[in-house]
């Protein structure tokens, strides 16, 4: 896919997988809002990144101009793909997060009622039983990884538990969706390797419930009709194959930059060692400027955006972190408030394809920071520079070493 030479000019070239860029993007976005904020690329197969507020909430209703068939940020042609048996049999698609009007609704009616505000905190007391277990797990030491030994388990295993897949297979599962969206972000072979495992497994899942159903999401999901017929197999096995990869790497990510943020800000930790009312204002701040997904869309049809014209089969990349930190949209939009009143942020997106699991995640968030702060109020990084980070689709923290 070509080699990384530095970017000279972030307006006409940038890079995405930049390594200072994926660090510390804030000053490249605050830049390009002002000069060009609808930037363009030819990396990566070619891109436009907007960075306003206004821009990406237009841009997220121009359907079906901009299709969501393929919302990966870097994807490969076409005709550019190499034939994979499992994908033939399986397909590639991952409703609803993939489908465009008029399948899209249907398809995302299906998922709602499972993430519910009710149906999610009847997960709680599992959440927080599984962070008290891997706190126990090192606190005596005095050090962990926060990345590795605590925030991805949160989220893997609570969302296995949610599927109803094996919760002890989850260090399988994330070195699964490792391979796709972060070796796989931008080595295609990686890529529909683990497109591949993962499909294998969930088509093996939905042929057992089919055969047996029991009570769990995935019988529920086969029982479902779409316009009158029995939902497809391949619709089953691409919505399991969304959820174990939309309900990990992003809260993952969310919540190890959230621990990142209290662990060198000692103000604010103590603050949320004290004030527990702060919580739901923190965590909708650590959402808003630690916004992880980047989502994209591909031009179907000419569109004229501000000063630029997308053309068809052109990607347009929602980045909907660079539009939480428009000043247009937030007061003091650089500043970490932790009691920000006005926070409409759009990390979760925003219009018709908006986070089904934003429950489920503000969820896990809060059980996780509540039980860390309660266990570990006082902690730091031992080595700043030990932290290392991935972005692309997902941007967040991989190593956090803590110690308390
Ligand atoms: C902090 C954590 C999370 C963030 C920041 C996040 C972000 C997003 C974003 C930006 C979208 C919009 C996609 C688009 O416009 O193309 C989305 C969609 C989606 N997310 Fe999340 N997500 C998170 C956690 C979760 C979790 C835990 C689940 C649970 C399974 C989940 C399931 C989904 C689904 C199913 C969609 C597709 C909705 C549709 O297309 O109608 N997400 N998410």
């Amino acid at each position: 896919m070509g080699t990384n030479p530095p970017v000279d000019d972030w307006a006409t070239d940038y890079d995405i997988f930049d390594e200072d860029y994926v660090k510390d993007p804030f000053p490249v976005w605050d830049e390009l809002r002002e000069k060009c904020p609808i930037a363009h690329t030819e990396r990566w197969g070619g891109s436009w990144l907007p960075t306003r507020y206004e821009d990406l909430q237009a841009l997220v209703r121009m359907v079906p101009e901009l299709s969501s068939r393929n919302v990966l940020v870097v994807s490969q042609k076409r005709e550019d793909r190499e034939f994979d048996p499992v994908l033939a049999e399986y397909g590639n698609s991952a409703p609803p997060i993939t489908s465009d009007p008029p399948d899209h609704v249907p398809m995302r009616r299906m998922l709602l009622p499972l993430f519910s505000p009710k149906a999610t905190e009847a997960h709680r007391p599992f959440t927080e039983a599984l962070c008290h277990e891997l706190i126990d797990g090192f606190i005596e030491k005095g050090t962990c990884d926060a990345a590795l030994d605590y925030a991805v388990h949160i989220p893997a295993k609570t969302i296995a538990k949610v599927i109803g897949v094996d919760v002890e297979r989850t260090d399988e599962f994330v070195s699964w969706i490792r391979g796709l969206l972060e070796e796989g972000n931008t080595d295609l072979e990686k890529r529909n390797k683990y497109n591949g495992i993962l499909r294998q497994f969930f088509g093996e899942l939905v042929d057992a419930r089919k055969a047996a159903p029991r009570d769990d999401l995935i019988s529920h999901l086969l029982a479902q009709e779409v316009n009158g017929q029995p939902v497809a197999r391949n619709a089953v096995i691409g919505m399991c194959n969304l959820l174990l990869v939309a309900g990990i790497d992003t809260t993952w990510s969310s919540l190890g930059s959230a621990l990142l943020h209290f662990a060198t800000h000692p103000e604010h930790r103590r603050r949320m060692a004290t004030e527990p009312d702060l919580f739901p204002s923190a965590i909708e701040e650590m959402l808003r400027v630690y916004a992880p997904v980047t989502m994209a869309r591909e031009v179907t049809e000419e569109v004229k955006v501000g000063d630029v014209t997308f053309q068809p089969g052109d990607k347009v990349l929602l980045n909907f972190p660079a539009a939480n930190h428009d000043p247009a949209a937030f007061e003091d939009a650089d500043k970490v408030i932790l009691d920000r009143k006005k926070n409409r942020h759009i990390a979760f997106g925003v219009g018709s394809h908006r986070c089904a699991g934003s429950n489920l995640a503000r969820m896990e968030m809060d059980v996780a920071l509540r039980v860390w702060f309660e266990r570990i109020p006082e902690f730091q990084l031992t080595d700043p520079d030990a932290v290392t980070w991935v972005g692309g689709q997902v941007r967040g923290p991989r190593h956090l070493p803590f110690k308390f």
